[in-house]
């Protein structure tokens, strides 16, 4: 038993999809999450600079003695997952577009694949493409400014339906039954997206990633006591105020706020 904390972070307020699921699965567990929201947005930087900033935020979650970090971003993990793991002594749980089972439950066999640029470049997205896409076809679908709008609290609204249906409209065209949300900030747009294709399946991994997490720190005697006293602290490193105002609307109290560069 271990009543660290677990680091969470993401470019801003998608992996919040995440940690609220890993509330809900381990709600005795102090949770801090770091929000870059200085360097939002992550999708269309070069993987190098993405995989600095995850360096910076890993030194700087150990900083807070985190027992394990949850990459809650599919663009930090496709350019940081691996030197993550080798360079820090905690474990690190990661994410990737759920190809495996948008390919398993697609009646059409055909499946849109909506993530930032930065994922559906990456190595470890074409991994996966060669290990699971052959059972459907897939198209790739880069959501440029869909994160943004999402970070801006513009989610739920007449403007990203329109953003949806530009993004996603040629593919569901074509035939595509289901949509992976391949960005944790996309989340926030199963609504929307629902609203504008109510035909389309939604894979959505931020459930399954927090699983494992718990899973992962289950297996290495890392969970917290029972009775230990769960609490969630966030480190923003853009405007702290902003980032409290958009949590307050996704439904969440924080603990602390603190500004870092
Ligand atoms: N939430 C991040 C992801 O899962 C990306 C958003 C961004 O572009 O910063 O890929």
């Amino acid at each position: 038993m271990d009543s660290r904390p677990v680091g969470v972070f993401d470019s801003g307020v998608g992996g919040l999809s995440v940690l609220r699921h890993f509330q809900q699965l381990a709600p005795n567990e102090h949770t801090v999450y770091f929000a870059d929201t200085a360097f939002f947005p992550y999708g269309p930087r070069p993987a190098a600079e993405v995989r600095k900033r995850s360096f910076a935020i890993a030194h700087r979650l150990l900083r807070s003695d985190v027992k394990l970090i949850i990459v809650a971003c599919n663009t930090a993990s496709a350019a940081a997952i691996a030197d993550l793991r080798e360079a820090f002594p905690v474990p690190f749980v990661g994410m990737v577009p759920g190809l495996k089972p948008a390919a398993q439950s697609s009646r059409s066999g055909n499946v849109a694949i909506l993530a930032t640029p930065g994922t559906l470049g990456g190595d470890l997205y074409a991994r996966v493409v060669d290990e699971f896409g052959r059972a459907a076809k897939v198209t790739n679908v880069p959501g440029h400014g869909l994160a943004d709008l999402v970070e801006a609290g513009g989610a739920n609204s007449p403007q990203a339906r329109d953003a949806v249906r530009r993004a996603l409209g040629p593919a569901v065209e074509a035939g595509a039954d289901t949509v992976v949300l391949g960005c944790t900030h996309y989340h926030f747009l199963a609504d929307d997206i629902t609203a504008e294709f109510p035909a389309v399946t939604l894979v959505d991994t931020s459930e399954p990633v927090a699983r494992r997490a718990v899973q992962v720190l289950r297996e290495q005697g890392l969970d917290a006591p029972p009775d230990n006293q769960a609490r969630l602290d966030i480190i923003v490193s853009g405007d702290p105020a902003s980032f409290r105002q958009r949590m307050t609307e996704l439904g969440f109290a924080p603990g602390i706020e603190e500004a870092l560069a």
